[in-house]
């Protein structure tokens, strides 16, 4: 099975991992083993790699799947109110404390506790958390009784924790500690053929998400593996997506091709193009979405859309709808005729032939 489902202690939730890599079956075949040792596990991975689904697959499977799944960001707590949202805090421990407030680690008792970006946490933290971790028990801030607490302690991070340990900004026994059993999660462009599978996977949630009935053509899905993702799963996850929701398929595929050759957006025009091409490019554009979006609207009856769209009767077997104007171009019925551009393709007509073509 490529997706693994598993229900965790919210019937609602399922923590469903695509493993349609050997790397990820692997990682697969490690969470089976771990889940149930109570081990710290510290998940490592570039941004978007999938480390929430890993450590929540853990949980998933693991003998406290009944318990909470508390999830700490250690980079999204300022730093000052990190050991209050650790630990909890008394009434009146500081200013603005106007009652007692538990922390994560008590709500994640009998359950497993998730501190992601850990790399992040500022050094005092890291000492009173390596105490913890040696004990299992903590007191709030401002208290003075201890809290023992029975939890599975799953770290994450992004960051070089070797290098941030030579630099002094990482506690060496704090990583020691975290690091009983390591998982790297390798970015998306280190296991390329898991891609159709995880477009298959979105696509299949999008369109139940979304109520649609999309399918991926294979040369659609062809783009997509040859695409040059970057590492981050989210990516591909966004395309899938706006796939579903958007009917101009063909545009979103071109948008993605046009960053894989450049890495960012799409290409950069010469800078010897002039203004008037520019502009040119721009009534071409519009033009064409225009065109698609009525054609789609009225089912693809080129009268309707003609009458829609007020261009000439003519034009219902012309250019952009239908057959060649003498420009090629759709021409609205009473505006001025636009000066002759020899050298210029007839635009809409190919175009909307071509999506014709391709969607009939
Ligand atoms: N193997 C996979 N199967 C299904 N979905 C995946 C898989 N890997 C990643 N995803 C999806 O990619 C997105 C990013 O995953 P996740 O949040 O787990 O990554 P992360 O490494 O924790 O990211 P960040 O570094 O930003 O915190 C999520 O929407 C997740 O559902
Ligand atoms: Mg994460």
């Amino acid at each position: 099975m490529l997706v693994s489902s598993v229900q965790t202690s919210d019937p609602t939730r399922h923590v469903s991992l695509c493993n349609g890599s050997a790397q990820m079956r692997a990682i697969g075949r490690i969470i089976e083993n771990i889940a149930d040792t109570d081990a710290t596990v510290l998940i490592r991975g570039e941004s978007g790699v999938g480390k929430d689904l890993v450590a929540r697959a853990i949980h998933a499977r693991s003998s406290r799947r009944h318990g909470p799944f508390v999830k700490i960001n250690c980079a999204a707590i300022p730093s000052g109110l990190l050991e209050s949202e650790f630990f909890g805090h008394e009434k009146g421990a500081f200013t603005g404390a106007h009652r007692r407030k538990p922390g994560q680690f008590e709500y994640a008792d009998k359950g497993t506790i998730y501190l992601d970006e850990i790399g992040e946490l500022p050094l005092a933290l890291q000492a009173k958390l390596l105490h913890v971790l040696q004990d299992f028990r903590f007191a709030r801030v401002g208290g003075c009784g201890w809290i023992d607490v029975d939890s599975r302690v799953i770290a994450a991070t992004n960051r070089d924790l070797e290098e941030a340990m030579a630099r002094g900004e990482f506690r060496a026994d704090l990583y020691y500690r975290v690091n009983v059993v390591e998982i790297r999660v390798p970015p998306l462009r280190e296991r390329r053929e898991e891609i159709p599978v995880l477009a298959s996977w979105f696509l299949d949630k999008f369109n139940a998400q979304y109520g649609r009935q999309k399918q991926l053509s294979p040369e659609t899905m062809t783009r997509l593996q040859q695409h040059s993702w970057s590492g981050n799963v989210r990516e591909l996850e966004n395309v899938v997506r706006r796939l579903v929701v958007l009917t101009d398929v063909e545009r979103e595929i071109e948008v993605l091709v046009a960053r894989g050759r450049n890495g960012h957006g799409p290409v950069p025009q010469p800078a010897s193009e002039s203004l008037r091409e520019i502009a040119r490019r721009g009534a071409r554009e519009a033009e064409r979405r225009t065109l698609k979006d009525v054609l789609d609207r009225v089912h693809w009856n080129r009268a309707e859309a003609s009458r829609i769209l007020k261009v000439s009767s003519g034009a219902a077997a012309s250019p952009a709808i239908g057959g060649p104007t003498p420009r090629g171009e759709l021409r609205p019925d009473d505006g001025p005729a636009a000066p002759p551009e020899p050298a210029e393709q007839p635009p809409a007509y190919h175009e909307i032939r071509a999506v014709e073509h391709r969607l009939s």
